[in-house]
Formats: structure tokens, sequence, C-alpha cells
């Protein structure tokens, strides 16, 4: 945790703990200063921090105060140890049926996958994208086959460089999305019948993947807040032939936890120990509300066995179908893979994306995405917690656009879900995160759509179809 966030924590357990009151004043930033011994950039960052959580506002030529909260103050789900050890998969027709309900848009999406299209500059890409395809090259349709449009792999290979890891443009293989990315991964590194270490909870289509492949899986105990536990996964690699770990360490879907440095670091060498591969599905690490991006694992990746999957579906361009594989040492394997199930990725997208990122603004544009996720962060969990009943936990994200509930014990997800889309609500329950279909009381909830009254009567409805089942 760097000095900032421990400021903004401390801060936070004094107003938890009733310390500091609704409207109280916080030191102005030069007593903070002094009283913590920090710069005035930390205590800034820190009060930054608090401001985007909804603890405290800014209030002109006064400093900050301690905002007045509507609701309860929910605590934290508990880490789960999931059942027994390794699974066969056989999960997809159950998530494929509970998600159907997400495409259509009469619904209010609070259990979509995808952020609000609204918040992604589709104008200016258009434009961008209709310069490519008049000026396209002919010949660019070979000359961008795996591993792809040479200027756009620069682009993304300037990126990790400014984010503090060496990545070549050359080990990184262009995709259909992500989720091609974590596929062709899977398919790189294992056979049928080998087994992965997953997470648990963990992002669904991971498990859909793993079964397509006939993969089993072991699911791994993960902290909302922090991320996969390293003593489970040390007794897991011990006792298993892991062939590989399918993580996420930035924003997790579904609960949103961020690995911390120091853990990100001895993940990689507990990794390193047992030689097994990571496949880490970063889609979410340019969504961080804090002023810093989180640690990149490809910066701290020293033996190369990071296959870092990424995309620019959450932070750009939903539906250009855009990602990539930093592979380091398996960036051949990936490129062969590529060529041999959908051969390229379409060339004048590439080539629009190359361009915006290189004259598009970017960077203005994630600043704007990442303060307005926040704020809808604060006010969708305000929501939460002045409608949901006592015995609701709730994990606050640092980053992304998901909120990981545990309703109290005896709530069913499931049904609440069938409940809810009853009322013309969508929700992602818990079951579906789930190899073995554990998380019944759990629910995420999507906050990255706008803070509309439609959404507002959700959350309360949400919160009487809970209370109406205790
Ligand atoms: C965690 C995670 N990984 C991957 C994907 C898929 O990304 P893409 O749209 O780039 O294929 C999603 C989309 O919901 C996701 O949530």
């Amino acid at each position: 945790m760097s000095r900032y966030q421990d400021l903004a924590a401390q801060t936070e357990r004094l107003i938890a703990d009733g310390l500091l009151r609704p409207g109280d004043r916080l030191p102005s930033v030069r007593q903070a200063c002094r009283s913590h011994d920090v710069s005035p950039v930390t205590v800034t960052q820190a009060y930054y921090l608090l401001e985007s959580r909804g603890l405290i506002e800014a209030r002109p030529k006064s400093g900050y105060f301690v905002r007045a909260r509507l609701g309860q103050r929910l605590p934290e789900p508990e880490m789960r140890r999931p059942l027994g050890d390794s699974t066969q998969l056989e999960v997809s027709d159950f998530i494929f049926r509970i998600l159907e309900s997400v495409k259509d848009p009469s619904v209010v999406p609070l259990g979509s996958s995808f952020p609000s299209p609204y918040l992604f500059p589709l104008d200016k890409l258009g434009r961008f994208l209709a310069t490519a395809a008049r000026k396209l090259d002919p010949l660019a349709t070979v000359t961008d086959l795996p591993p792809g449009n040479e200027e756009l792999r620069r682009q993304i290979a300037l990126r990790y460089l400014a984010h503090g890891a060496n990545v070549a443009p050359q080990e990184i293989v262009v995709t259909s999305g992500a989720m091609e990315g974590l596929n062709l991964c899977l398919q790189a590194v294992t056979r049928p019948g080998d087994l992965i270490a997953i997470e648990s909870p963990t992002f669904y289509a991971g498990l859909q993947a793993s079964e397509r492949l006939g993969l089993k899986v072991i699911e791994i105990p993960t902290h909302p807040r922090e991320g996969v536990s390293l003593p489970a996964l040390d007794e897991a690699l011990r006792q298993h032939p892991v062939k590989a770990c399918l993580f996420m360490l930035n924003f997790a879907n579904p609960q949103g936890s961020l690995v911390p440095d120091a853990h990100k670091k001895a993940l990689l060498e507990l990794l390193q120990r047992h030689d097994v591969p990571l496949i880490e599905d970063d889609v979410y690490a340019e969504l961080y509300f804090g002023q810093q991006a989180p640690l990149c694992s490809k910066a701290v990746d020293e033996a190369g066995l990071v296959m870092h999957v990424s995309s620019f579906s959450k932070c750009l361009a939903p539906g250009y179908r855009i990602g990539w594989v930093a592979a380091g040492r398996y960036a051949q394997a990936i490129q062969r893979q590529k060529l041999s199930t959908s051969l390229a990725t379409t060339v004048p997208v590439q080539i629009a994306l190359a361009d915006y990122l290189k004259h598009g603004g970017y960077e203005n544009h994630l600043r704007h995405l990442r303060r307005t996720l926040a704020q809808r962060e604060a006010a969708f969990t305000a929501a939460v917690e002045s409608h949901f009943p006592a015995g609701t936990r709730l994990a606050r994200p640092q980053g992304g656009y998901f909120l990981w509930l545990e309703l109290p014990p005896g709530v069913d997800a499931l049904r609440l879900h069938r409940q809810a889309l009853a009322c013309g609500i969508s929700t992602a329950p818990g079951p579906i995160f789930s190899a073995k279909r554990e998380f019944a009381h759990s629910l995420r909830l999507n906050f990255g759509h706008p803070d509309t009254e439609a959404q507002q009567a959700a959350i309360a409805t949400l919160g009487q179809l809970v209370a109406a089942q205790l």
C-alpha cells in the first residue's frame, strides 16, 4: 500500500469508528503533512481518494469535511474456502441461461458485464475508423497478419513502458478482444484433462473457456479486497499438477479486488518456484480510482511467466473487439494458435485504434472515465447502504465498475435474480462465478451506468426483495 492509500485508510477508519463524524472538518493539508510526516502531494492524493469514494467533500475555501451518510456502513464479506479439490466443469449452459437477460435493453442492467457505452468517445473513434478504412494500404491485409498491426503493437508497448514494464512490440499478439487472448493462452499451455488454478469467485467466461477446452479447475480462496490467497495457492501448487493460473490482479471481476504490490511480487516468486505460468486477465487495469495505476505484473515478471491479457473493450472501444496478449516466451505459440483459429484481427480497426492512441487524446479520456466511475461507485454504494437490510456485506472496489455483495444468510441470489428480472432488473448472481455454484448468497452489481431515477428505483426494489426473503 502506498503512503497516500495508507493515510486514506487511516482516515477512513476514523470515520468508520465514529471519531470523525459527518460535518467534521478534516485537518488542513498543512496540518496533516506535519502530523503524518508526509508531503502535501500525499495528503492531497489521500483526500482525493476519500472524496472519490464519497466519504469526504471539498467545500470552497473551507477545506475537506466528512460527508453525511444516508445509510449504514456495511461490513466487508469474508474470504470463502471453496469446497473440495479440482472440478470437472459443467457450468456453461447454466451461465448462458442466467445471462440471457443482459441483452434486453429495456432491463435495468445491474447484471451486465459492460459499462455504459456512452462513457466512450465513440464519435471520435468512428472518425478514426473512417479514415483508416479510406486510406487502407491493400498490402496491410498481409503485413498486419498475426502478431498484428505494427504501430498498434508499438503504441501498446509504449503504454507498458509508461507503467514501468519493458515489453517489446514483438512479444505482443493482437487478438479479437481479451476473450480470444485468454482462450489462446489456455490453449498454448494446456491439453484437455489438464488442471488450472482459478480464483474463487472467478469471471464466469474463464469457466466457460476452460469447460470448452476440457480443463479441470482448482478454485483458490480469494479475498474480496486483496485477491488470491497465497498460502492456499502454495498448498494447491504443492499438491496438484497445476499447468497454469488464470487470475485477475487488478479490480477483479466479480469482487473488484486489487492485489497489493507486495502480494503481486510474492505471487510471481511463488509461481517461479513452481515454474507455473500466470495467465493474467487485466482488462480493468486502466480503471483505477486513485492517482496511480496499479503495479503492472509485467514490470516485476523476472522469469517471463506472465501472459498478460488485456483489451480496449472496457476502457476505450467496446465493440471494436481489439485485445492483446503480452506473451513473453509464449508469444510464438500464441501467434500460431491465433493463425490457426481466427487467422487475423480486423485490419482497419487495428489501424484506427493505433491512430487514436497516437493522436486521439487517450489520457484525457481515461482521466474523465476514471473520475466518472469513482463518482458512480460512491453514489451506488451509498444507495445500496441505505436500501439493503442489515446483514448485507459489501467490498468497496478501488477501480472497475463492479460491486460485490454478500447478502444476509438465507437469501438465495438465484431466486433474487428471477424475482428482480420479473421487475425489469438484471443481476449477476454469485453461483455463476463458481465452478461448484457456490456463493449462493452473493451478487455482483454493475455501477458503470448512469445514476438515473430508474437505477435508484432498481436498487431500492432489490433491497426490498432481499428483505422480503429474510
Ligand atoms: C474479466 C473480464 N475478462 C475479459 C472480458 C472480455 O473482454 P473482451 O470484451 O475484450 O473480449 C470481460 C468482459 O466482460 C471481463 O469482464
